[in-house]
């Protein structure tokens, strides 16, 4: 079996072994600790001169390669073109959108930088698994300085309709780039549906009956590849909190309320100030709930140092403070808030310990957090999933409430109904669920992704 090289902004820190908050990370992570290989990225160091060398760490299989970026790749390139253009074009929010030739530059810059620091660590059969929205010119960097390994790409994001990634002045560029890979992976048929789109839109190429793409004198394919979780290994680590110490102590604090859990990095795109008034919505609507219900919402911060960044964490201190203000007695607060990042294994026995997961965003890719609600559950009495049609894990997981995040009343309804569902339906809807999110694991994400690769595009 040939070495697995994954590219990726973002590195799971080593020594912790427990990623960042971000799905890529959890899914990268879960990957590589299995196949072995190498991980190449940033190591989320600011240095004073670029390294040309990437540090080498060696942890079991795997091999990490992480190289620090200067202050100025990351304004342009990580808080500029990736964080402050394509994120929020991606994530369909134009009126956040900035573009900014100089970031530009630096995007292509960085993404040139990392495909020479990683030229040399690459042997001739390795096969190559670059991710995200960071990265898109990265294949074609590679190509460019010689390399002709197979190489793959997987966008965790969406990839918006053709009519918004027209709005990008540099769409071109970056699609021509885009297309230099033997395979891209899109999270869901809406996503490659918009890459179709535009190949035969915008660059007159051709997409063949078996989902070959032809364009820019190149031949692809493209696919879809919904990322999954480690199902198994959730199922067990949520068994263990049936009676852990951080389960009773979760419960000592619940007073035997009904927990409904959110957890999301805090980001525009996750719909968390439509979740607080829908929230606010049912509290209205049921005085029944009152002193019944907590919703706690872990929300650890995020790119900081982006302007809508800063403004969504104010507008939710403000929305936390207001609906607690109208609503709390002094033996109950309605929302605990918590904007700190907790490891996945105390995550776990929050879902497990919930009545209600929210995963209301306004856009998301995939949703990682929706499937380890679902793995998380306790078969005997499962909590019920309330998530959004604008999920990409709303294509799999049909059995949830889905829901229009933009419509409180909706929402609101949703929770209550989830709150107050008998448990023959809950059992019903759950088992759908966790089939679902058992037999598309990240193994089989993992798998059908290098499966595909190595098969190249003109064997068909
Ligand atoms: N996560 C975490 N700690 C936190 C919040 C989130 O480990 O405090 C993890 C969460 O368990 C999930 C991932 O971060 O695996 C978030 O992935 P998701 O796809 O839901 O959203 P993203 O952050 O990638 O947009
Ligand atoms: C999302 C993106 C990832 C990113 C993660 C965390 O999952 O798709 O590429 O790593 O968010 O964001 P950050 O900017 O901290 O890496």
């Amino acid at each position: 079996m040939s070495r697995l090289v994954v590219v990726s902004n973002r590195v799971a820190p080593i020594d912790e072994g427990q990623p960042a908050a971000g799905g890529l990370a959890v899914g990268v992570l879960a990957v590589l600790s299995e196949t072995g290989g190498i991980w190449f990225g940033w190591n989320g160091e600011i240095t004073p001169t670029q390294p040309s060398k990437p540090d080498l760490t060696k942890v079991g299989q795997l091999s990490y390669a992480t190289i620090g970026m200067t202050r100025r790749d990351y304004n342009d390139y990580y808080t500029g073109f990736a964080n402050s253009t394509l994120w929020p074009l991606f994530h369909y929010r134009l009126d956040l959108t900035q573009f900014d030739q100089r970031n530009f530059t630096g995007y292509l810059r960085v993404n040139s930088r990392f495909a020479r620091a990683l030229q040399p660590l690459l042997r001739v059969d390795d096969r190559i698994w670059v991710h995200d929205y960071h990265l898109i010119p990265l294949g074609d960097e590679l190509r460019r300085a010689g390399s002709d390994h197979p190489i793959g790409f997987f966008l965790h994001t969406p990839l918006p309709a053709v009519e918004i990634l027209l709005a990008l002045p540099r769409h071109e560029q970056l699609m021509r780039a885009l297309c230099a890979y033997d395979l891209v992976g899109f999270q869901t048929v809406h996503d490659l549906s918009a890459f179709y789109d535009y190949i035969v839109l915008e660059t007159g190429g051709e997409v063949r009956p078996d989902g070959t793409v032809h364009a820019y004198g190149r031949t692809l394919r493209a696919g879809v590849f919904p990322i999954g979780v480690d199902a198994e290994n959730i199922v067990k680590i949520a068994a263990k909190h049936d009676s852990s110490p951080e389960a009773a102590r979760l419960k000592e604090v619940l007073h035997n309320r009904k927990l409904i859990i959110g957890v999301d990095r805090l980001d525009y795109s996750k719909g968390l100030p439509q979740r607080f008034r829908a929230f606010e919505a049912m509290l209205e609507a049921e005085p029944s709930m009152h002193g019944k219900v907590t919703l706690m919402q872990v929300a650890p911060p995020s790119r900081e140092a982006v302007g809508g960044y800063t403004e969504i964490r104010h507008e939710l201190e403000t929305l936390a403070g207001h609906i607690n203000g109208r609503f709390a007695d002094f033996d109950w607060v309605p929302i605990r808030y918590l904007n700190k990042s907790f490891d996945r294994d105390e995550l776990t026995c929050f879902y497990r310990h919930s009545k209600v997961g929210l995963v209301t965003p306004l856009r998301d890719g995939m949703n990682l957090v929706a499937k380890e609600f679902v793995a998380s559950q306790n078969e005997k009495d499962p909590g019920v999933l309330v998530l959004s049609r604008f999920a990409g894990a709303a294509h799999e997981l049909e059995d949830a409430l889905i829901v229009n995040p933009y419509d409180l009343g909706d929402v609101a309804n949703a929770i209550h109904k989830g709150l107050t569902m008998p448990l023959r339906e809950r059992k019903a809807r759950w088992r759908a669920l966790i089939a679902q999110v058992r037999r598309h694991d990240v193994h089989q994400w993992r798998n059908e992704f290098l499966g595909a690769l190595e098969r190249m595009p003109d064997e068909g």
